[in-house]
């Protein structure tokens, strides 16, 4: 399965068109909607979520509420698109139009993508590279991701996230009852934590960076349930799962690190309290008495939870002045700013939920035939025995 994705932060639309999805999958507008506004919520956020309510046209692929099996087109208009019409219009400017209407951007914030874009393309105006580089893209990831975890979820696969840092403060709750447990509770979390107490510290934490015009990052922590074991691949390195899973995760704006299981941990601890005993029922096939390892060995599954983590740096758009550089001028300048969050780590594990779902539906329409959805779901189930029996 593949997706491209298309759209200016500004601009009149984002687009995704999705390639690869078995025929006679079941999948409705209302899939992709609930994804999309969970990506919006959280505290921290800024007036940018305010003006946007996303929701999802789906513009080819589906008829009756199944997919075809040719690809998926997906749209989310940008309701604030009335307001830049002239200044993102694609109609070219007249000279004397130029500096009234393109609102150019040409003071590179630290943090961003504006002064290596510029350079890289070309640009003298920076608007040409953020329009592009803002996180506003993820909203189509999502939208992607929200068809796969539909996928994941119709083969019984579970997945969900939570957040497990906001600005050091960290939460104290590892446990819970079920991922049904999980979603129950971070939905209700303005934080999207397990820890009512942290989730307090984390509000004020964010409170604060907010009233001092700065900005605070964090960690998300991804959970994947039931899926089959030996998916992925050891044989080459770019069918390894872990691999793919980690490239999904550091793309996403602002992810500066991934661990799997207990990650960096690992490097402190022996062998024997890293990884994971290997027992048998006959009800059960093999399984593990802990997880440390996050579910992976070998670029494959265990059949044991994937849990993957990743760490978001604090938002680069700032009101607190960092000093840069002016290209027009040469002139140093301090701070210059686009609306912005303070913290926008609650969505950012939403957006992480859906780039994993994105890469293990991925990974099992590689690895088993997919063209019909019925057929993939009986091997799917027939993996499942085998590796029970094996
Ligand atoms: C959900 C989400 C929302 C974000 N919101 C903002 C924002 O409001 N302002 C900002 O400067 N950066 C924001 N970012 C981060 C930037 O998009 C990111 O730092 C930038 O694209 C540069 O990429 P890099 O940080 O990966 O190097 C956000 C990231 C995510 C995941």
């Amino acid at each position: 399965m593949r997706y491209l994705t298309s759209g200016e932060s500004h601009g009149p639309q984002l687009t995704t068109i999705i390639e690869g999805l078995p025929a006679g999958m079941p999948l409705h507008d209302t899939d992709i909607n609930n994804e999309l506004a969970r990506r919006q919520k959280g505290y921290g956020r800024g007036r940018r979520m305010q003006i946007e309510k996303d929701t999802v046209e789906i513009v080819g692929g589906i008829r009756h509420g199944y997919t075809l099996g040719s690809p998926v087109g997906l749209v989310v208009e940008n309701n604030d698109w009335k307001h830049w019409t002239k200044i993102m219009g694609q109609e070219p400017l007249a000279p004397n139009e130029e500096d009234e209407v393109k609102r150019k951007v040409t003071r590179p914030r630290p943090g961003h993508a504006d002064l290596n874009g510029a350079i890289k393309y070309g640009h003298r105006d920076m608007r040409n590279v953020l329009e592009r580089s803002s996180a506003r893209e993820t909203t189509v990831r999502v939208a992607a991701g929200a068809v796969a975890k539909k996928l994941l979820k119709e083969l019984g696969i579970n997945i969900a996230s939570h957040v497990t840092e906001i600005g050091g403060v960290a939460s104290s709750v590892k446990a819970y009852d079920s991922l049904e447990n999980l979603k129950e509770i971070t939905e209700n979390s303005p934080v999207r934590c397990l820890d009512p107490e942290a989730e307090k510290k984390m509000m004020n934490a964010i409170d604060e960076a907010k009233q001092q015009g700065d900005s605070i990052g964090g960690v998300v922590e991804v959970i994947a349930e039931g899926m089959p074991s030996g998916v992925g691949s050891y044989v080459h390195y770019d069918r390894k799962l872990d691999a793919k899973l980690a490239s999904a995760i550091m793309s996403i704006n602002a992810f500066k690190g991934v661990e799997i299981g207990i990650g960096f941990e690992a490097a402190s601890k022996p062998g024997s309290e890293v990884h994971d005993e290997i027992l048998w029922t006959e009800e059960r096939g093999y399984y593990r008495r802990t997880n440390r390892l996050g579910g992976l060995e070998g670029g494959m599954t265990t059949g044991m939870p994937i849990i993957v983590r990743g760490v978001m740096k604090p938002i680069p758009t700032l009101y607190k002045p960092l000093q840069s550089v002016d290209i027009e001028t040469k002139e140093p300048f301090t701070a210059s700013i686009e609306r912005s969050d303070s913290c926008a780590v609650p969505a950012a594990a939403v957006v992480a939920e859906n780039v994993v779902a994105w890469e293990l539906a991925s990974a099992i329409v590689e690895q088993f035939y997919s063209d019909r959805f019925e057929t993939l779901k009986e091997l799917v189930e027939q993996q499942r025995t085998f590796a029970r029996e094996f």
